[in-house]
């Protein structure tokens, strides 16, 4: 079986790396010249899990090709993955143009035989209409859609043992070569689930909006918390030994970022009111997460009095989250931001030492260490959750800072732990005594 996945984004090249390491013959495929010519010397445009070694190991074999000829690389295709972007636009709608660009360059060269899959997050009705564009075009080739569930940081995990895998088809061809494609998943009793096209797009948008429904009820009941006197952590634990609950997405925090949730809770909401349907829910969610952000500016500038100028502030993480360097919609951009505007004098420790947070915070001072970052420091901020962060020598920070005090936005130390090394402790739902 021969794959082309068109776009090397991390769902693309995630994807076409596993497909390789199944054992099939893949080429990725991008417009990006020097991308590809840097994947052609296994160089990576991300960091992410694994997945280098999967790479390394699939070229080697002669398994896995990169080339940034589209129209070739369909000729010879069984099924080819469309994995571009679909950013959003200004009014939160989903900008599908690099998808039809990509459908267009490959119309007149794909194989008739070939199934012509969707991994692109895309609204209802989109691969329904890619299939008629094509149609118009003369090309009547079989059509799918497979959403992706990966999450940044583990997504090489999350493709090799998936809680599910979704295909939307509509004919016994697709069907066919999507199960023989995903076969080597049956042998982990993975569930993989056929649907229409219209059902897998919403599904890949609804998981996407619940977890982030999830994130923003916690966020609120955070705020609760700190006012009722109960304690955030000690909720979510209860709410998630009630298995209709779970106890995934339950961490209270700075509110979500990222390129996924951001952009797929405005797309849904946005596609949602064309085909007449209000998303209510979804709607306050972003709100509430928007407002999130402000709050935490807010926490910051209570804890430390509301005097913030010139003083040293050291922040511990500024990607959207752990174990990424990726920086987009990341809740630190407007915290820290709003620090340097007040006049702080900011010093950043990221353990992915993230070149697109350089470009973003350009006033700011960057440590090699979480514990050079901290000298002199008048307060400590934690924004992002790395794990090494939860192992720190809290006395070695506390001989190294001016004053102690920390604002932990993501919980990451037992109360009691942190005030017995004498600090003060300002966290997310969970009393603070200033
Ligand atoms: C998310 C989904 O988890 C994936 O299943 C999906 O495939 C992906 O989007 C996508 O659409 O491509 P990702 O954006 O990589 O993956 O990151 P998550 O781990 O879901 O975290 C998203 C945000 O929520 C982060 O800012 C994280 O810090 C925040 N979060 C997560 C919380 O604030 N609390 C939690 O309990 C969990």
């Amino acid at each position: 079986m021969k794959i082309t996945v068109v776009g090397t984004g991390y769902v693309g090249l995630v994807s076409g790396v596993c497909f390789s390491e199944f054992g099939f013959n893949v080429t990725c495929v991008d417009n990006n010249e020097q991308k590809i010519k840097n994947l052609q010397n296994k160089q990576l445009p991300i960091y992410e899990e694994g997945l280098e070694k999967l790479l390394i190991k699939n070229m080697q074999a002669g398994r896995l090709s990169f080339t940034s000829d589209l129209a070739e690389s369909v000729k010879e295709a069984d099924i080819v993955f469309i994995a571009v972007g679909t950013p959003a636009k200004n009014d939160g709608s989903a900008d599908l143009s690099y998808v039809y660009a990509a459908v267009d360059q490959l119309a007149s060269t794909i194989n008739r035989d070939a199934v012509l899959v969707i991994k692109s997050t895309v609204p209802v009705g989109t691969t329904r209409a890619v299939k008629n564009h094509l149609h118009e075009k003369g090309v009547d080739i079989s059509v799918a859609f497979n959403p992706e569930f990966l999450r940044e940081g583990a997504a090489v995990d999350d493709f090799m043992s998936p809680d599910r895998v979704i295909l939307g088809v509509e004919n016994k061809k697709a069907k066919d070569m999507l199960r023989a494609v995903y076969r080597p998943l049956y042998a982990f009793n993975t569930p993989i689930v056929f649907t229409g096209l219209e059902t897998a797009e919403l599904s890949k948008y609804a998981s996407n909006a619940f977890l982030a429904v999830k994130i923003g009820f916690i966020n609120e009941i955070a705020d609760l918390c700190e006012v009722c006197g109960a304690d955030v952590k000690e909720v979510a634990i209860a709410m998630g030994l009630d298995k209709r609950i779970g106890d995934k997405f339950l961490q209270a925090g700075p509110g979500y970022g990222g390129s996924c949730f951001p952009k797929d809770t405005l797309a849904l909401s946005f596609f949602a009111k064309k085909f007449g349907a209000n998303m209510t829910i979804v709607d306050k969610t972003v709100e509430s997460n928007n407002f999130r952000r402000k709050k935490m500016i807010k926490k910051i500038f209570d804890a430390c009095d509301n005097n913030i100028k010139g003083k040293k502030i050291s922040i511990f993480g500024v990607t959207f989250k752990a174990n990424t360097d990726d920086m987009r919609e990341s809740p630190s951009i407007e915290i820290v931001n709003a620090l340097i505007n007040a006049g702080a004098d900011i010093s950043i420790y990221d353990p992915s030492f993230s070149e697109q947070a350089k470009t973003i915070f350009k006033s700011a001072n960057w440590s090699n260490d979480v514990y050079d970052n901290c000298n002199n420091a008048d307060a400590i901020v934690i924004i992002t959750d790395w794990p090494e962060f939860r192992a720190v020598n809290l006395s070695e920070i506390r001989k190294r800072v001016k004053y102690p005090l920390i604002i932990d936005l993501r919980n990451l130390y037992k109360v009691s732990e942190v005030e017995a090394h004498g600090f003060k402790y300002c966290s997310v739902g969970r009393a603070y005594k200033k």
